[in-house]
């Protein structure tokens, strides 16, 4: 037997096309307003490279629909809740009416969000190629992530370059990042791009420079204690001759550095601390050191224990890896790193140290009492 529909007839009244036509006009407004808005006039924020802008139309395409669904659904909820609310004349059990089976209704309210969704599939894809998979010819190069810094590395360079990552203005860039210890994820602002680094992975971002400057780079994965120091290395987009000079000065520089992991008769080699210059050895201190030592006492720790004394305190007359603390064992934790209870000390190639820079900070180090 066919049920009949007995639905009451709802006619909307005055009230609800005035809402509705106030709740219009206020989305077109937060529309234009979002399409108005020029992100990129942010300082942190120029579209450095192609595809910033595609990104910064996706993202303001989300937002402006955000901000107008946002305003049509709570402008009706508030509305409705109003309009038909528990009056004091209404039995204490009294049910609102109650409508179903409206396909009209229905209709609308899934063709809508399915093509929202659909064509907010097709934008995404759209930059997802062009950032993902599409090739492109230029420069190929790698990020590493490290706790708590990046290495780059670059064609025809040994070794790894650090500190700063260079690209030249107008050629497209393939970056593959990578990670040698945990999670960390490589954010470009000013590139509106970023991919997790994954011990084991690769991913891949390409894009094309198009706007010179520094940028920073921000690690947004937690990755350990010095987590916030890896927003401290940036990116110089500079014109091809800037660029070429510098990529050729570290051809120069890593000449005879390895492309091979340090083998173990390489890291005890003694450095040769003849002629090291402690003034030298205080800036280096202060660029490479600081984030991890104090120059206080040994008990002043940050990350390693303070280093005021560590050649002079009769407290301490040995290192934490056990030596008797020489200007040689010294040298020897600085080159080859340490790990204790205290936590991680990079090697002299990860904190990018000549034996130059071994015997400067040494030198550094002796005259501190
Ligand atoms: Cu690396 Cu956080």
């Amino acid at each position: 037997m066919a049920v009949e529909n007995k639905d009451p007839v709802v006619h909307l009244d005055r009230g609800f096309w005035v809402v509705t036509a106030i709740l219009a006009v206020l989305s077109a407004i937060a529309i234009v307003g979002v399409v108005l808005w020029r992100v990129q006039d942010i300082p942190q924020l120029p579209e450095a490279v192609i595809p910033a802008n595609q990104i910064d139309a996706l993202f303001k395409f989300l937002t402006a629909s955000a901000a107008a669904i946002f305003i049509i659904v709570i402008g009706y909820l508030v509305y409705f809740a109003v309009k038909f609310r528990h009056r004091a004349t209404d039995a204490p059990d009294a049910v609102g009416v109650q409508i179903h089976d409206n396909r009209k209704l229905e209709f609308w309210w899934t063709v809508i969000p399915s093509v929202f969704i659909i064509l907010l599939g097709i934008f995404s894809i759209r930059i997802w190629y062009e950032v993902q998979i599409q090739p492109n010819s230029g420069l190929v190069l790698e990020a590493i992530g490290h706790q708590w810094y990046y290495d780059f590395r670059y064609p025809g360079v040994h070794g790894v370059v650090t500190n700063e990552m260079h690209l030249p203005l107008g050629v497209p860039v393939t970056l593959h990042t990578t990670s040698q210890d945990v999670i960390h994820s490589f954010w470009m602002p000013a590139m509106r791009l970023k991919a997790d680094m994954v011990p084991g992975l690769i991913n891949t971002l390409r894009f094309t420079p198009t706007k010179a400057g520094r940028y920073k780079i921000i690690c947004t994965e937690f990755c350990g204690t010095l987590h916030s120091e890896m927003q401290k290395q940036v990116i110089v987009i500079e014109p091809q001759a800037q660029f070429n000079a510098w990529l050729n000065g570290w051809k120069k520089k890593n000449a005879h550095a390895s492309d091979a992991v340090p083998s173990a008769s390489a890291a005890n080699a003694p450095v040769n601390l003849s002629g090291g210059v402690a003034s030298s050895g205080q800036q280096l201190f202060s660029q490479k050191c600081t984030a991890c030592h104090a120059l206080g006492p040994f008990s002043q720790r940050v990350v390693g224990p303070g280093l005021r004394g560590v050649l002079h305190d009769p407290s301490h007359p040995k290192l934490v890896d056990g030596d008797p603390a020489t200007p040689d064992t010294v040298a020897k934790i600085v080159k080859n790193g340490f790990d204790g209870d205290m936590g991680h000390m990079p090697n002299a190639q990860q904190n990018a140290l000549t034996d130059k820079d071994i015997a400067d900070l040494v030198a550094y180090l002796n005259t501190l009492k």
